[in-house]
């Protein structure tokens, strides 16, 4: 996959907060977003090494510092993990995503030193929580942390509890003399950042600035079926058919059923026609973007698939070989309306409430892949149905997915596959 931009790609973030402030969230987060942008992204997370090569069942004493076997062990696996990052940047990682407490100046300055060597530039990215937050996460480890798998709950709170304490005795933040930061203050209300340098780090502080963690159902539809859908026409600006208006009735009724009890919803349209009619029967106030507008076909604008065979043979062969990097002549490549989304994706991070999106294929297949945390590869073939609603909502792990097909129903060969 090519980097987007000429900045050295090959960054290591390097989580650092106590236990139950939301690094691995956070970190999921940040991996799924730079992946999605093109950069080769992977986690690290030292408590799986730990879980994998000494066991998931660990008492508290095992992270107490004054026990000298907890610490060897301890250290022994953040090696491991250092190790295996280290390795992967060798195989063409970009980025990668170093999650563990991190909590000492000495942890820190050993995992910078090491960077250096390669010529890996370092972040911190330090968690700070209130105790509201912190309070919750707790409450949520002992539903769902592999560490405490049929532990009763109450021993599972207390034992979790008394883990923090060990590494709170510990604790030194992040300071100026440590170089790159970026520190995230309850996830995302305010964030601080020293000697933040670069495409890729600007970006990251971007993103930073517009994540939550309240959880809100996100609707995706594309338009109904228009006039260009039923002869099979690629772009152009048509009007729905009788069976795209029959959608946008029955879109209605689900928006009356299911998506208006959920809150004050915002509706969201590209610039075109059909998602403006499929809005327009919902009565409510939408935000046009154009850069929900489908992707562009330049010379292919308007052409069946038959008929760009036919005429442009050799840019046919070049899309199928490559469906992401191919641009049509004068026209758009899918990762271009990647790019061209992703200020809708951070808006869409940064809403707290409901949304309800109408665009179109190729940028709903972008927007979908970034929710579900797709390979870029993956996203020009995934499948967003005409007449089909998708409900996404926000988890620790990425978003749960809903398929309502609402009709009415398309012969299979309907519709042009962007
Ligand atoms: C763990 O073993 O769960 C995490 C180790 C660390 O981050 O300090």
């Amino acid at each position: 996959m090519a980097v987007l931009h000429g900045d050295n790609p090959t960054h290591a973030l390097v989580m650092v907060g106590l236990p139950a402030r939301g690094k691995t969230y956070v970190a999921r987060k940040i991996m799924r977003y730079l992946n999605w942008l093109g950069h080769k992204t992977r986690l690290f997370n030292v408590g799986n090494y730990r879980r994998e090569h000494i066991g998931s069942l660990q008492a508290h004493a095992f992270f107490d510092p004054e026990n000298p076997e907890g610490v060897r062990q301890r250290t022994q696996m953040a090696l491991m993990a250092l190790d295996d990052m280290v390795s992967w940047f060798t195989q063409g990682g970009e980025v990668a995503i170093y999650d563990a407490t991190n909590s000492t100046h000495e942890r820190r300055a050993l995992i910078q030193e090491r960077c250096e060597r390669e010529n890996v530039r370092v972040i911190f990215i330090e968690s700070i929580c209130d105790e509201a937050t912190v309070e919750a996460n707790v409450r949520a480890t002992k539903l769902d942390s592999p560490d405490y798998v049929g532990i009763d709950p109450d021993l599972a709170v207390a034992d979790f509890r008394a883990r923090i304490e060990h590494y709170a005795r510990v604790y030194e933040p992040v300071d100026e003399s440590e170089g790159s930061y970026i520190k995230l203050i309850d996830v995302g209300r305010q964030v601080n950042v020293n000697r933040i340098h670069g495409y890729l780090a600007s970006r990251l502080v971007s993103f930073l600035v517009n994540i939550h963690n309240v959880s809100r159902p996100i609707w995706l539809t594309r338009h109904g079926q228009a006039e260009y859908n039923v002869v099979g026409r690629i772009g152009g600006n048509t009007h729905l058919s009788a069976m795209g208006t029959k959608y946008a009735q029955n879109l209605q009724k689900f928006y009356d059923d299911r998506i208006a009890p959920a809150g004050d919803v915002e509706v969201w349209t590209s610039t075109l026609v059909r998602t403006h009619e499929t809005a327009a029967i919902l009565g409510r106030q939408t935000l046009q973007w154009r850069a929900l507008n489908e992707v562009e076909a330049g010379m292919c604008d308007g052409l069946t698939y038959p008929e760009i065979k036919e005429r442009y043979p050799e840019e046919w062969r070049a899309r199928s070989r490559d469906k992401l990097g191919y641009r049509y002549p004068q026209g758009e490549s899918y990762m271009d309306v990647i790019q061209r989304v992703e200020p809708v994706v951070l808006e869409l991070e940064r809403q707290k409430g409901p949304i309800l999106v109408i665009s179109h294929q190729a940028v709903l297949r972008a927007i979908y892949g970034y929710l579900t945390g797709r390979e870029p590869e993956q996203i020009p073939h995934l499948s967003i149905p005409l007449h089909t609603v998708l409900e996404l909502t926000p988890n620790a792990y990425g978003f749960a997915e809903q398929r309502f097909p609402l009709g009415p129903d398309l012969p299979a060969h309907a519709g042009p596959s962007s």
